[in-house]
């Protein structure tokens, strides 16, 4: 369950979200849809918890953005597997060990990390490209890695951020697919798009932002 009541977070220059109340229930898959500078990746760094609203608060199971120690952080975000815009994946080590990262601090043996990493790395279809390191991949591989490293953990919930903003539309309709995959097994997800277009028509909820408000729909 991921729960907003009456949030709002907005930056020291401006910009931001305001008045936000928003229910996820679990195994939902929802789209957050708007365009750029609407309040997208704010919206998702508060349920990540990077970011802690100045008014109301987020809760994600039992954690609860008004209390959350931070030691428990770490906790809630096992559960997250978070698709960054910006990638953030470490240039000094390869695909694999990229994705293997969130597997050894989490403290798997290393046979299951290697079954884990490899699984995923196929799942997004990058076989073959598990030596690579982050600047020998495509801009649409990095932000497919960047999905690998999300499901590898087996995440209860998935935030992606415009995961599809760097793919050609067969392969963001492949994501966008095996995202709907894995909410079959009962994941929970929220990927923000600004791109109407690829996700209307199949079903999914619709949670639009505009100017930092939403309107659900
Ligand atoms: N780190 C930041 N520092 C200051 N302002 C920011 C920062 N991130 C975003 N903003 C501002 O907040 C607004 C919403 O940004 P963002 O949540 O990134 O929107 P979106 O993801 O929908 O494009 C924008 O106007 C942006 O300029
Ligand atoms: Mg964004």
């Amino acid at each position: 369950m991921i729960q907003l009541d009456n949030v709002s977070y907005s930056y020291d220059k401006g910009g931001g979200i305001s008045n936000v109340n928003l229910r996820l229930n679990d195994s939902e898959y929802a789209f957050l849809i708007g365009p750029t500078g609407s309040g997208k990746t704010t919206l998702l760094r508060l349920i990540y918890m990077e970011l802690f609203p100045q008014v109301g608060k987020v809760m994600v199971d039992k954690y609860n953005s008004k209390n959350i120690k931070p030691r428990k952080i770490p906790y809630l975000r096992r559960k997250i597997g978070m698709v960054f815009q910006d990638y953030h994946l470490l240039n000094d080590r390869n695909l694999f060990d990229n994705i293997a990262l969130a597997l050894h601090v989490i403290g798997f043996s290393k046979d299951e990390i290697v079954d884990r990493v490899t699984e995923s790395i196929e799942e997004v279809g990058l076989e073959g490209k598990a030596d690579h390191y982050p600047q020998e991949l495509s801009g649409g591989e990095q932000q497919r890695a960047c999905v690998a490293r999300a499901l590898v953990k087996d995440p209860e919930i998935v935030l992606a951020d415009e995961p599809t903003g760097n793919l050609d539309p067969v392969t963001s309709f492949e994501l966008i697919k095996l995202l709907e995959e894995i909410n079959r097994e009962g994941t929970t997800i929220l990927m923000a798009s600004h791109n109407y277009n690829l996700i209307k028509g199949r079903g999914h909820r619709i949670i639009e932002i505009q100017n930092g408000t939403v309107r659900q729909s």
